[in-house]
């Protein structure tokens, strides 16, 4: 447990999921370690303005895919959270999201047990959750789902095991909630309908959730195409089965609605 006044060994990283973008969407224990952390590794999707949380003189060290520039590689990231710990330094990794979805935090993990280095994980507000919350929806709506899967919708090319069998996932009953999943929506659609799934299951994609810019897409796997098209480019999530049906605007679904943002 992070309590206030605990004290820290040297040499300490913590892995925080910063949420889906909205600066206080990050929990209190994420806060509270972004407060001690006197170097943090960030990237893309964990929202800037969480920096901002950190006391002064706190390094940060970019290690995202930013357009165009150099993105360190996830042997890099690992080299660094262990150099930057075996050099007596708090560490925070700061990962959009959850940092156990999609996160490879398989990896850092480890790359910190091997080095024995002394760690916690702070988990945060996954984008399927997120996306949710935005659309108004429960993903395992009582009498129309009884289990939510997240999966990718981007299998890394050289991964161990067998492709995803979306035919068998995507049941009656189940919510998809397909991640980085815009640009291979088209095709998943096509099969799916081809495998006997019906043209009009309900389905969202909820771009930028939590984020000023959210935008929320409502329509069928029939306009799957369309919709995915239109949101590529930015962080969205693909809710895939009945309760997508369950966003107020669903029923009435024009290609594209925007929602006004909503913070607390
Ligand atoms: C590498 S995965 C990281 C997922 C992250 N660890 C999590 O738990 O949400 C990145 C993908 O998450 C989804 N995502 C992340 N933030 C999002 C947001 N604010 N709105 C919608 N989708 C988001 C998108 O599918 C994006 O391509």
């Amino acid at each position: 447990m992070f309590s206030e006044g605990a004290t820290i060994q040297r040499g300490y990283v913590w892995l925080v999921g910063a949420g889906p973008g909205a600066a206080d969407l990050i929990t209190l224990r994420g806060v509270k370690a972004l407060q001690r952390a006197e170097v943090v590794l960030h990237d893309d999707l964990a929202g800037r303005d969480l920096l901002e949380l950190c006391r002064e003189g706190t390094e940060f060290i970019y290690v995202g895919k930013r357009a165009g520039g150099h993105s360190a590689s996830q042997e890099e990231i690992n080299r660094l959270l262990v150099s930057q710990a075996r050099a007596g330094r708090q560490v925070v990794r700061l990962k959009g999201g959850d940092p156990s979805v999609f996160g490879r935090m398989g990896e850092e993990l480890q790359a910190l047990r091997a080095a024995q280095i002394a760690h916690e994980i702070i988990p945060g507000v996954t984008a399927a959750c997120a996306a949710a919350a935005a659309a108004g929806i429960s993903l395992t709506q009582r009498g129309l789902a009884s289990a939510a899967v997240l999966a990718t919708g981007h299998e890394c090319a050289g991964k161990s095991g067998p492709p995803l069998d979306w035919e068998a996932l995507a049941q009656p009953g189940t919510t998809l909630c397909v991640y980085m999943g815009t640009r291979s929506l088209p095709d998943l659609a096509r099969r799916l309908v081809a495998n006997g799934h019906a043209a009009e299951t309900p389905l969202l994609i909820i771009s930028d959730a939590s984020r000023p810019q959210q935008v929320i897409r409502a329509g069928t796997l029939e306009s799957a195409a369309d919709l995915a098209h239109d949101a590529e480019g930015t962080p969205s999530l693909v809710v895939i089965g009945e309760v997508a049906a369950q966003n107020p605007e669903w029923q009435t679904a024009a290609p594209a609605r925007t929602y006004a943002h909503a913070s607390v």
